[in-house]
């Protein structure tokens, strides 16, 4: 059937669907900000696939329907690049060292002496993905291409053009003849774990890591696949140019890309000298585990075109240029052993002991496997080759096990007694933990107390360290926090690598440590579910320890910030006869403050207030704040027990509620009045007790 011509009207439909469809679709993905429904895109797109199935002569590569992909290929064809794609050479050092390394290279290149000024580079991320070079004519995207071996790549076209943030048309008003823009494609992080969990919910195959994901998706044959796979893609640099006004600098024609539509990663600079580039080099190592995609490295490349021809190449790579690496943030080792930790509050950790490993710049020995239903999710088992990640500072992980062929150990199962203690290890409900009911009992809680009690937070006994309590609980020297403050010289000398000279010194340490405050002593104890701030209410509140160990649950839900659980967990601790025992003996080693309660100012304590509206200059956070550090309360609602009600700029019916109630009604300037009133009995007792 020969294709109908195509009427006026529906050429400038198609042209409107295309137009809308292409603005819609920038909102949603560069933009993150869609207005348009899901359903109302798919209706408009819909439409231009009919109108285009319906006249074929209107197709055009620049059409929102060429992105959906579809159709397989039996093998990509070859595509000659006119200029080729070089690869960049890669700095052996891999510190600070590497950055001045090379630019003292550029320098000596560019016959440059002492007196001269210091290059300028543009220092640039190095995108872990697969290096693609597109190609524009007149603007429109006609073909996409693999690096290949820099001479020849392979038509990867169908299959880029489904990647939303690849323009399929520039953003120019006068459009070059051609333009050949050389990138990077990748798949962001969060995009990498949100395509693993579907996969992984639906009993599909998980993608290895964001690199191999990335290039494996732009090789597929069937597009369709492709177009399934949440790429992106970020441009460095050009390879053919004709017709388009080249700026002078790397800098320029990043702007200039970006300027055309094309994505240009914001995370670069112009650096001047080698040591710019070296702390360039540092801030991005310190900002990488914290960015949405992965790279291995940052790359510099001297600024100016013109001195770049100057440099030139050697062999195939450019002299201008180097890759300047990270350590890898990954890595694949064999499992040896699955063990169980017992941390300070009883809870059972499954660690995985590794054949050595260097990733993220250590050497990793184990890796945390988190939970009973982590190890259970990955399937970690003995003899398994796992992939660990250590990124920053973080604990490493293991990440997955790399499926091999051969037999399997038994899976993985976590006991139910404490492997130190064998008391019973006991998950509660809605707990990820198993923990250890053993308490003070079991040795390995037993230390991880003391080394909370000896923490620099908590009563910051210097030298007091994980190798001494070890021993110290191994030799039955101490078994509470309490026996810390019977050691002596002698006592201390029978322990292995033990001078006089550091005994005299820890028993100092200890010493120093018996005058303390009743906030550190409080955090000390290692109650589950107190942390620092919760051991400075407590002991303002109280101002003395008998009360808090006495005080029931009603009395201590008084506090401010301690709900049931903390107050159940403050109880259950002290009515431990062991654990009153502890504290009894420690009242007698250390000395802390006594807080008089009545001189802690909390004017406004037992006062409860409701905010409602906006506040003309605090923030409602800040007011709350303000309130509660006066020993206010913030309720949510009004009701009888309100005392204030605090109304800002439309308050609603909070505010109608407090009126018909009767209930006092505040503007901010009012609450600032009462708060200052707070402020001026503190400094009177600040004077009282000088
Ligand atoms: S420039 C002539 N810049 O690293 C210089 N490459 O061997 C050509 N890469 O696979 C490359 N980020 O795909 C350049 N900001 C960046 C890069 C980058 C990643 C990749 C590139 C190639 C390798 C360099």
């Amino acid at each position: 059937m020969p294709a109908a011509p195509l009427p006026a009207d529906v050429a400038e439909r198609i042209a409107t669907l295309r137009r809308e469809l292409d603005h819609h679709s920038r909102l949603y993905y560069e933009l993150d900000a869609p207005v348009l429904p899901d359903a109302e895109y798919d209706r408009l797109f819909r439409e231009l696939q009919s109108l285009e199935d319906q006249y074929p002569e209107s197709r055009s590569p620049d059409s929102p329907t060429q992105r959906v992909g579809g159709g397989r290929l039996d093998e990509f064809e070859p595509v000659i690049h006119v200029v080729p794609m070089l690869s960049i050479r890669t700095e052996t050092e891999t510190g600070p060292a590497g950055a001045t390394a090379f630019d003292a290279r550029i320098r000596r290149d560019l016959a440059l002496g002492p007196e001269d000024p210091p290059v300028e580079y543009n220092a640039e991320l190095k995108y872990d993905g697969l290096a693609i070079s597109l190609r524009y004519e007149d603007g429109v995207l006609v073909r996409a291409a693999t690096r290949g071996d820099g001479q020849t790549g392979e038509d990867v076209t169908r299959n880029i053009r489904t990647i939303r943030r690849i323009p399929l048309r520039l953003k120019l008003s006068e459009p070059p003849a051609v333009l050949e823009v050389r990138g990077e494609v990748y798949m962001a992080l969060a995009e990498f774990e949100a395509f693993n969990r579907r996969a992984e919910a639906g009993g599909e195959k998980l993608l290895v890591n964001p690199r191999n994901a990335a290039a494996g998706s732009v090789r597929q044959l069937d597009s369709a696949i492709t177009a399934r796979r949440p790429l992106s893609f970020f441009a460095y640099g050009l390879g053919e140019v004709a017709g388009w006004p080249l700026p002078g600098t790397q800098s320029g024609i990043l702007d200039a890309l970006a300027a055309a539509g094309l994505p240009v990663c914001d995370e670069r600079t112009v650096a001047h000298g080698g040591e710019a580039l070296a702390a360039f080099h540092s801030r991005v190592g310190e900002r990488r585990a914290s960015l949405p995609f992965e790279i291995d490295g940052v790359v510099y490349k001297v600024n100016s075109l013109a001195l770049q021809a100057r440099l030139g190449f050697v062999t195939r790579e450019p002299r201008f240029a180097v890759a300047h690496k990270f350590p890898p943030e990954e890595g694949v080792t064999e499992v040896l052993g699955i063990e169980v930790q017992v941390g300070r509050t009883g809870a059972l950790t499954p660690v995985a002991r590794l054949r050595p490993l260097f990733v993220g710049g250590v050497t990793v020995t184990n890796a945390t496997l988190h939970n009973e239903d982590e190890v259970a999710r990955k399937d970690v088992r003995v003899g398994d080759t796992v992939v660990v990640r250590r990124a920053g500072d973080v604990i490493p992980e293991v990440v997955r096990v790399v499926p091999g062929d051969g037999l399997r150990a038994e899976p993985f199962r976590m006991p139910d007694r404490c492997p130190v203690c064998d008391s019973l290890a006991a998950r509660e409900e809605g707990e990820a933990a198993r923990r250890c009911v053993g308490g003070l009992f079991c040795e390995a809680q037993r230390k991880q107390a003391l080394l909370h009690f000896a923490s620099r937070r908590a009563m910051d006994i210097e030298g007091l360290g994980e190798k001494i309590v070890d021993q110290l609980v191994d030799q039955g020297l101490v078994r509470t926090p309490a026996d810390i403050y019977s050691l002596t010289r002698e006592s201390l000398a029978s322990l292995e690598r033990m001078g006089d000279r550091s005994a005299e010194n820890l028993v100092a340490a200890v010493d120093r440590s018996r005058r303390t405050t009743l906030q550190r002593l409080v955090f000390a104890l290692g109650i589950r579910n107190v942390g620092e701030s919760t051991a400075r209410d407590l002991a303002r509140h109280f101002g003395d320890l008998p009360p808090i160990v006495e005080a029931s649950q009603e009395a201590l839900m008084t506090v401010p910030d301690v709900g049931p659980v903390v107050a159940r967990s403050i109880r259950e601790f002290f009515d431990q006869e062991h654990n009153r025992e502890v504290v009894t003996a420690l009242s007698a080693a250390v000395q802390w403050e006594r807080i008089a309660v009545e001189s802690v100012p909390r004017p406004l304590a037992g006062v409860t207030f409701v905010l409602t509206g906006t506040l003309p200059t605090l923030t409602r956070d800040e007011a709350r704040a303000k309130i509660e550090q006066a020993g206010g309360k913030v309720a949510g609602s009004v009701s009888a027990k309100t005392h204030y009600v605090v109304a800002g700029a439309e308050a609603g019916s909070k505010l109608e509620k407090a009126q018909s109630l009767g209930i006092h009604i505040l503007d901010e300037a009012g609450l600032l009045e009462l708060l200052r009133q707070h402020d001026k009995s503190l400094s009177a007792i600040a004077k009282e007790t000088q």
